[in-house]
């Protein structure tokens, strides 16, 4: 066979059967003539199982305090450059109740692993928000079963924790103090709790393979994840990895492209570290596979604390202005904002 009918095979086999070997991933990672046959083959997919319809989660990005230290993150504990917040209680509802009225139908609540937001605060939060009638997605980091199991039974729909990398050597060095073992018992038990389970991984992060990240493709198909967030690692010039090269908008987009051809029902957002690198960013990525976008309802000067990353967009513009942005975004393409809570509806 000649390169270009073998890797138009290993697509057609990708969308049709949904199902690739780790060779057969590799390959097409590896591959960078054909990008644009994978990204129309994924944006096929999208369309066939989960439509023309954009799902908003409006992000709160509540606490920028962190007990870890991943060494990629520029909120990790050793960085004494960031002002430190964490909104209160209050303030939460506020933004929650303001996501509403902008029309989101859910609200993503995210921070550092925080110790002040304990199990009783967290509850208060996710059953006061509960009573507005917008679905929750939690992302705070490892806690144990019993606590998950409080933020279900408070009425969490939805947790985001990605795995970051599925290879356990690199996780735990870029990761110190944290253990993989551990990552992966908290992904099985809020499966287990009923969640919509998120996950994801970093593009780019130094120290990772192709080989890697189709491990990591593997990893979110037989973990059955309802939602999958992808982004490149992008350099933090506080943190100890400032000097290294970071991932490409190219490469993200196409891992996230194979992870829709593999699991072609799930949610998945295009994110905003893809916007960062690239001003068409969530565009490209929505006509490559994506079908989710959240933008930022965090109010005032706190949008600029939590910076992860240099170059993070929105974070001058207010949660309207990213409102009114962002669907006319979608609908300058041809797509829908979704009314809907936007859970995941099983097709495969
Ligand atoms: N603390 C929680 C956790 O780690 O799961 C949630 C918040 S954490 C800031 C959310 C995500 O930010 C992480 O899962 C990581 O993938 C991403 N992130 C952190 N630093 C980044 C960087 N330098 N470039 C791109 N993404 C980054
Ligand atoms: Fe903390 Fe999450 Fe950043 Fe790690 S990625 S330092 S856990 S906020
Ligand atoms: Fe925030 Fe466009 S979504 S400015």
């Amino acid at each position: 066979m000649t390169e270009r009918s073998n890797i138009q095979a290993l697509i057609d086999k990708a969308e049709t059967t949904h199902d690739l070997t780790k060779d057969e991933l590799v390959t097409l990672l590896q591959d960078r003539q054909y990008e644009a046959e994978v990204f129309a083959a994924a944006d096929r997919v999208r369309q066939k199982y989960v439509g023309d319809e954009v799902h908003l989660r409006g992000l709160i990005e509540f606490s920028n305090r962190c007990k870890q230290n991943c060494l990629y993150c520029g909120l990790r504990r050793d960085n004494s450059k960031v002002s430190r917040y964490r909104l209160d209680v209050d303030t939460i509802i506020d933004f929650a109740v303001k996501a509403k009225s902008y029309g989101y139908r859910t609200v993503v609540l995210q921070s550092g692993e925080d110790e002040w937001f304990d199990v009783d605060k967290m509850v208060d939060i996710i059953k006061k928000i509960k009573e507005l009638g917008l679905a929750i997605t939690i992302s705070v980091g490892e806690k144990s079963r019993e606590v998950y199991q409080a933020y279900r039974d408070a009425g969490a729909d939805r947790y985001l924790l990605r795995i970051e990398t599925t290879d356990k050597e690199l996780y735990e060095k870029l990761d110190p103090g944290m253990s993989w073992d551990n990552r992966m018992r908290c992904l099985y038990d809020l499966k287990e709790l009923g969640f919509e389970l998120g996950s994801g991984c970093l593009v780019g992060i130094p120290g990772q393979t192709v080989e890697s990240l189709a491990d990591d493709i593997l990893f979110f198909k037989e973990i059955d994840a309802d939602m999958i967030g992808v982004g490149p690692f992008i350099p933090n010039p506080d943190t100890p990895l400032a000097d290294e090269a970071g991932g490409t908008f190219e490469l993200s987009t196409k891992v996230m492209a194979l992870i829709r051809l593999l699991l072609p029902d799930i949610n998945i957002p295009a994110t905003t570290a893809m916007e960062s690198l690239n001003p068409q960013g969530r565009v490209l990525a929505l006509q490559r596979g994506a079908n989710v976008v959240m933008p930022n309802v965090t109010e005032g000067e706190y949008r600029q604390l939590y910076l992860l990353y240099p170059g993070k967009i929105c974070i001058n513009d207010t949660p309207a202005h990213c409102r009114s942005c962002i669907t006319g975004k979608i609908t300058g393409i041809g797509r829908k904002v979704s009314e809907t809570h936007g859970y995941r509806v099983k097709r495969a």
